[in-house]
């Protein structure tokens, strides 16, 4: 079975055909970084417009460089939820073109399932594990029972910590997005600043990060003469710390010993030495996607999206974007 999966919840168009015998036949990617980068973050508006304009040429291009025969496709995936409104109804409705025109059947995804199942492009991971999605609209934690079958177990109580990444890159003047560029920078540095851990001590598997970014607007208030990569090395070690320590909470208090770590944030050099360290340490299994699926991609949508369709799920043509689904609910609506 063959699926064309498309993804436009954010800053980056993407699309991808997925063989569910032969694995991958090909995916295109336009990420629109220099065209939010003036703005220290997305520009809603920007970003639907830029998927208007570069989905046609991308998907003609994925035809051309795959040699792909659209009819040929079984069934389309796309992201219904969640991200930027005006972002996802541009996918949507690039996807119900496609299903329509081609009588072929139009599968939802949440973009958290997809970025769960990133993993699974490698290798299959057995259940129940639990998932920590890192992305730069979400930090959550997920016990994952079965395909569709989520258990909310803890996540940020305010920031995003890719959003918390971005916005002190911001304050340091680095550009968008900041979460490669303070990774590169922290490597340079030292973590020479004590900065705080919130609701590291609280025995739940909440945490925070608007703190974190508010003490690092302190700490560049009171010291002048402060390196930018020894901003970056303590403001990574708070945040890896807080990643780190929940997530082998969540292990212990699930009792599972299998974890996968997703989203944008997954791609951080420091993060993924920790965790390997500590999961050889404590003894889990660990799974982190290589860095080309740690970011949004289409691969990840045509994965869950395969796994959808295979239980029979279809939606209606007449279908519409969510801007904010739970991943909970989702599961049970569409599972
Ligand atoms: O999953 P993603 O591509 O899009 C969302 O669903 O949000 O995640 C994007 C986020 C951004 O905030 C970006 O700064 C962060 O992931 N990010 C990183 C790294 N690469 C991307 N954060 C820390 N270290 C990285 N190497
Ligand atoms: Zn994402």
């Amino acid at each position: 079975m063959i699926t064309l999966a498309v993804e436009t919840s954010c800053d980056e168009t993407a699309l991808a055909l997925y063989d569910s015998e032969e694995g991958v036949i090909g995916d295109v990617l336009l990420s629109q970084a220099k065209v939010h980068s003036p703005f220290g973050g997305v520009v809603p508006e920007l970003s639907a417009r830029e998927h208007t304009r570069n989905l046609l040429p991308l998907f003609d291009l994925l035809l051309k460089k795959t040699s792909f025969d659209i009819k040929e496709v079984d069934f389309v995936s796309f992201t219904l939820t969640p991200g930027l409104i005006l972002s996802l109804v541009v996918g949507v409705s690039f996807a119900k073109a496609i299903a329509y025109t081609f009588n072929k059947p139009l599968v939802p995804v949440h973009h958290l399932e997809g970025h769960i199942y990133s993993v699974f492009l490698e290798g299959k991971v057995e259940y129940p594990f639990v998932a920590l999605i890192v992305s730069g609209g979400h930090t959550d934690l997920y016990l994952v029972e079965d395909f569709g079958r989520y258990r909310f177990l803890g996540g940020t109580l305010d920031d995003a910590v890719g959003e918390s990444y971005d916005k002190v890159a911001k304050m340091l003047g680095l550009g968008y997005p900041g979460g490669p560029i303070i990774d590169r920078l922290a490597g340079e540095g030292k973590p020479l600043y004590k900065l705080p851990r919130p609701m590291l001590d609280k025995e739940d598997l909440n945490m925070s990060f608007s703190g974190l970014k508010t003490a690092v607007m302190n700490l560049l208030r009171r010291e002048k003469e402060v390196k930018e990569e020894d901003v970056s090395a303590s403001f990574q070690e708070a945040v890896v710390d807080i990643l780190v320590s929940k997530s082998v909470r969540a292990l212990r208090e699930t009792g599972v010993r299998r974890l996968v770590v997703v989203g944008g944030v997954s791609a951080n050099s420091r993060l993924r030495e920790e965790f390997q360290r500590v999961s050889e340490e404590e003894g889990f299994e660990l799974h982190i996607p290589p860095l080309r699926l740690s970011t949004d991609n289409a691969l990840m949508i045509a994965y869950a999206g395969m796994e959808r369709f295979r239980r029979g799920v279809v939606a209606p043509q007449d279908i519409n974007a969510e801007p904010n689904l739970p991943l909970e609910e989702f599961g049970k609506l569409w599972t």
